[in-house]
């Protein structure tokens, strides 16, 4: 007598069709935001070596992009600015007239509701010793001067016309700073998504390279340590309490334990970025014929999703959404 398996899980696996079928996890155009890099004192779009496709824009650019992105049907963009000139409080990222803040502007003009614009709400692009925060007399980060500058941050961006306000810094207590700033100036409707699970990571080098950061050392006083999960928990139910509209947990491909415990407690929507690095992996690995790249790009998305993102901020995201429209499969 042959013993039989008694189950057979291979059986939904058999034809495309049924694979299709069964899939628990799919993505969506809309789920997807396109971080966008808007940099002073240019005149036509370059090139970052470290992630091949993606570029620097001048401000001109910016309408194009919003057009492209509302073609794609994808959810939002992530304006970060590229100032010409830094300083040691970051002043141009509450100036105005700042690369960050028209880039808001132009966006927001174009977008006309369309799409959600999204900005980064940090100091690490706009300060010449490249930390997050003000520097105190002791040259570590001031937790609670950059809250100052941050809630100042805030009303800057959503005057411009922000939908979104992506508060990256890691200060304890910016969630609940930006928000009593914006309630106190009557922009009860700004949206904060708080960077919450963050992690000190060697995947945003790249992403240093396309803001020009000037970062000596590093940030392991104020992003998480990679070695913890129930931290990066902890940081998410904080900002949940001080008031944040949506979490997040970044990166993505080596913080997905992260990202389903966060999913399983949030009760508000949880997000997850794929960063610079795990962009410029797949893209230098594919480039060296090591691996398929669509299929890479479509296997880390889904895992992502799998994970627990509902939307998910990458630099594939326009490319990514017209395969969704041409109904291709992802892995
Ligand atoms: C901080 C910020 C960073 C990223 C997004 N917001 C850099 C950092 O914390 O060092 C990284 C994004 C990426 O690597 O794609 N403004």
């Amino acid at each position: 007598m042959t013993a039989f398996p008694t189950r057979r899980l291979r059986r939904l696996r058999s034809t495309p069709a049924l694979r299709r079928l069964v899939a628990e996890t799919d993505l969506t155009a809309r789920r997807l935001v396109l971080p966008v890099f808007v940099k002073e004192g240019i005149t036509a779009a370059q090139p970052i070596a470290t992630m091949p496709g993606v570029h620097q824009h001048p401000l001109e650019d910016v309408p194009a992009l919003v057009e492209a992105a509302v073609a794609a049907g994808i959810g939002g963009i992530m304006l970060f600015g590229v100032p010409s000139h830094r300083d040691a409080t970051g002043s141009g990222a509450t100036d105005p007239a700042g690369i960050l803040n028209r880039a808001i502007e132009v966006a927001a003009r174009a977008a006309v509701g369309r799409l959600t614009v999204q900005a980064d709400l940090c100091l690490d692009e706009f300060t010449d010793h490249g930390h997050c925060g003000v520097l105190g007399a002791d040259g570590a980060v001031d937790n609670d001067a950059t809250l100052e500058i941050y809630a100042r941050m805030a009303v800057v961006q959503a005057r411009a016309g922000a939908d979104i306000l992506g508060l990256s810094g890691m200060m304890d207590g910016q969630v609940a700073a930006c928000r009593a700033a914006l309630d106190t100036d009557g922009r009860t409707d700004v949206v904060l998504l708080a960077y919450s699970a963050k992690y000190a990571s060697a995947f945003y080098g790249p992403f240093r390279d396309a803001v020009e950061s000037t970062l000596t050392g590093d940030r392991r006083a104020y992003q998480l340590d990679a070695a913890n999960a129930r931290e990066g928990v902890q940081e998410a139910l904080a900002d949940i309490d001080e008031g944040a509209d949506i979490v997040m947990v970044k990166p993505a491909g080596t913080s997905l334990d992260v990202l389903t415990r966060v999913r399983d407690l949030s009760s508000v929507p949880v997000w997850a970025y794929q960063v610079s690095g795990e962009y410029a992996l797949i893209e230098h690995a594919a480039a060296s014929g090591l691996i398929d790249r669509g299929r890479a790009i479509g296997e880390s998305l889904l895992a992502i999703r799998r994970a627990g993102a509902e939307v998910i901020l990458t630099y594939w995201a326009i490319e990514v959404a017209g395969w969704l429209r041409a109904g291709r499969d992802l892995a």
